[in-house]
């Protein structure tokens, strides 16, 4: 086995356009570069993701942000051992994107080609950062994903569960367009919570009379339109203290499913560690609650620092470097996937959101 290598990840499955070096050897796990460059100003007039807009900045910003990672890093694709690119699940405009970006490379270096699970990237971001051993229980919270996953090898994922709708970002973002907050909406409604009385409106949580770790958030959204819609026709309009109130119940909801269904996850796979990931775990309220339960379950808690929770391509380039070291391969017969389940033994996937297929 080769001591050190250096891999190229390169991300482009939704709206952000990503390139990294990411380098393994005797000396540790180092991320040399990472640039990450967002899409929120193209599509902010039109109230989520639009795939054609993403496909074709993706398209355009992919090399730049290659050259740029390889400069930050200070390599050349000479001193790269594999190329390594998200080949999805995702928008499959932007995932394309990449793929042939990578396939470019490979082509024009030789260099080997792999192509990487986005959700496996998020998966195994704890072993890059704290080098966390096999077995352990993630939770994938995003805009896009919620799942529970045990991991017991780089490419050994068994779903316990998920949502059976919507992601609890894609609940946030929700609730925030619908009490006028700003975009992205789960910072916005954390703030907005801080002063609010959780207690006011009497919100559902979902599936936690059903056993299990399914969840599902798309009743609740419903549930806060209601009690929205209510106040309003009772006054007139919202105020301050309203929305606080909404915010706050809706938050205190999703904390409280999320919290009781991560309970039931390291219940049935009694691992050691339990790993979050995705942009909804910079919720404190979430995190918190998360940090309780692994406590009280005498469970390490590790959440990798929010650049690398969020889409990056550092993640691509690590899990990229688990699948070179265990031999694995592509070549230019490697395909895009819109739907790409981690666990294929997992029933069929839930239909698309926003930010592209669910998983
Ligand atoms: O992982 P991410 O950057 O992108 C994907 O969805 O893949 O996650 C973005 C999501 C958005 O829905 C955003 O509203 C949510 O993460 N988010 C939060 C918070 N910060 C970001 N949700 C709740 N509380 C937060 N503080
Ligand atoms: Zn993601």
């Amino acid at each position: 086995m080769r001591e050190t290598v250096t891999l190229l990840g390169i991300e482009s499955s939704c709206d952000d356009t990503a390139a990294a070096v990411v380098r393994d050897g005797p000396a540790g796990r180092e991320i040399l570069s990472t640039i990450v460059e967002g899409q929120t100003s193209l599509h902010a007039a039109f109230g989520g993701v639009v795939p054609e807009i993403a496909a074709r900045a993706h398209a355009e910003r992919v090399d730049i942000c290659v050259e740029q990672a390889l400069a930050a890093a200070g390599v050349a694709l000479t001193d790269l051992d594999a190329i390594a690119v998200t080949a999805g699940p995702g928008l499959i405009g932007g995932v394309l994107a990449g793929v042939m970006c990578a396939k470019g490379l490979s082509a024009a270096t030789g260099l080997p080609l792999l192509g990487v699970n986005h959700l496996a990237g998020h998966a195994l971001t704890p072993r890059l950062t704290d080098g966390l051993a096999f077995p352990y229980v993630m939770l994938l919270v995003s805009g896009g994903h919620c799942q529970f996953l045990r991991v017991d090898g780089a490419e050994a994922f068994t779903r316990i569960g998920g949502s059976i709708d919507d992601a609890p970002g894609e609940a946030f973002d929700k609730i925030a367009k619908i009490l006028g907050l700003p975009q992205p909406g789960g910072p916005a409604v954390e703030a907005a919570a801080l002063g609010g009385d959780p207690l006011r409106f009497a919100l559902p949580r979902p599936l936690l009379d059903r056993a299990g770790c399914d969840m599902s958030f798309s009743g609740l959204k419903t549930a806060v339109l209601r009690a929205r819609d209510a106040v309003i026709a009772e006054k007139g309009g919202l105020t301050r203290l309203d929305r606080a109130d909404l915010c706050a119940g809706f938050q205190a909801a999703v904390v409280a499913v999320l919290a009781e269904k991560t309970r039931r996850a390291l219940a049935v796979a009694p691992v050691k560690a339990f790993a979050v990931a995705g942009g909804v775990a910079a919720n404190r309220a979430i995190r918190a609650a998360l940090e309780t339960v692994c406590r009280e379950a005498d469970v390490q808690f590790l959440a990798p620092p929010l650049s690398l929770c969020t889409d990056n391509a550092a993640m691509i380039a690590w899990a990229g470097i688990e699948r070179f070291r265990a031999g694995g391969r592509d070549d230019m017969t490697l395909m895009a996937r819109p739907r790409w389940p981690l666990d294929q033994s997992s029933p069929a996937l839930l239909g698309f959101g926003k930010k592209g297929a669910k998983a």
